[in-house]
């Protein structure tokens, strides 16, 4: 099979036609995919209705399954595919939340800039995100060049942080906005984890920022001066020019590399239903 590939956004995103990802990957298909999310880390799939069986499978082609914040979760499977993580603003009843429920933390959370799963060990590669229902205005997903924004840097900075290594923690985004529905044992089971600032893609060797809202500190410095400089890293590396926005079509997949990108969910109406799933894999050689 012969992919095609029509860029969307510098070399970050493209949208990618010829494939029926319903449909068992031959090796050539998935090298060729494999070959392109090494040059554009976010891939564009539309018209793919998928069922959450098929969603996991496709996902399993390129690793093993990361299971993301389920381990800490009082709340109840909606789902009955558990490699599958549900991303809807409904109840087990189907209807659309309340907007202070406290599940709808965790899914405002998604608006902040972050890489999937970057508070765990191993830490996420790719994920893989089915839009099923999507509300007609807002709700978009951003995908942020953290490759391009590394380069930009000026000299001093990429002195600066080389070798620096960040704190990041699943719930500091959830305490930022008031607090989830986790329970303390629940977070005792993700405590926080370290990577490097700045690491590289095996597959392309491009250095890449690796930072995001699960970040607090930055070992052998004081946490102000931490969080200052991840706060300005951030800025630099969520400017417009490094970003892609996908407006959603209903049944479109949008597969990422959480190692060189960083995404954010955009608001949207509370009272709408938004219905998304995703499924993640680990990545192992880190
Ligand atoms: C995710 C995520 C953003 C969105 O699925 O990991 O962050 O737009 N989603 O819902
Ligand atoms: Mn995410």
């Amino acid at each position: 099979m012969s992919l095609h590939l029509n860029p969307l956004h510098a070399e970050l995103a493209v949208e990618v036609s010829g494939i029926n990802l319903r449909k068992p990957l031959g090796k050539e298909t998935l090298a060729e995919l494999q070959s392109a999310l090494a040059r554009y880390p976010v891939l564009v799939f539309h018209d793919q209705d998928l069922s959450d069986d098929e969603h996991a499978v496709f996902t399993k082609s390129f690793g093993p399954i990361d299971p993301g914040l389920a381990l800490a979760s009082k709340r109840k499977q909606r789902l009955k595919n558990t490699d599958v993580i549900d991303l809807a603003n409904i109840d087990a009843d189907g209807n659309v939340l309340a907007a202070d429920n406290a599940r709808n933390v965790s899914l405002i959370a998604n608006q902040l800039w972050h890489s999937d799963s970057s508070f765990k060990q191993p830490r996420a590669q790719y994920s893989v995100l089915c839009g099923i229902d999507l509300p007609g205005e807002g709700g978009e997903t951003e995908f942020a060049d953290q490759r391009a924004a590394y380069d930009a840097l000026p000299d001093t900075t990429k002195t600066r942080i080389e070798g620096l290594v960040a704190e990041h923690w699943a719930f500091h985004s959830r305490n930022m906005l008031g607090g989830g529905d986790f329970t303390p044992e629940g977070m005792a089971m993700l405590p926080p984890v370290d990577w490097p600032i700045v690491d590289t893609i095996p597959e392309s060797g491009r250095k890449t920022l690796f930072i995001g809202v699960h970040t607090r500190e930055i070992r052998g410095l004081p946490t102000a001066e931490a969080r200052m400089l991840l706060l300005d890293l951030l800025e630099h590396a969520t400017q417009r020019e490094f970003v892609y926005r996908h407006v959603w079509r209903n049944h479109d997949v949008v597969m990422w590399d959480n190692r060189c990108t960083l995404h954010r969910g955009r608001p949207y109406d509370l009272t709408k239903l938004r219905e998304l799933r995703r499924c993640t894999t680990e990545y192992l050689a880190a």
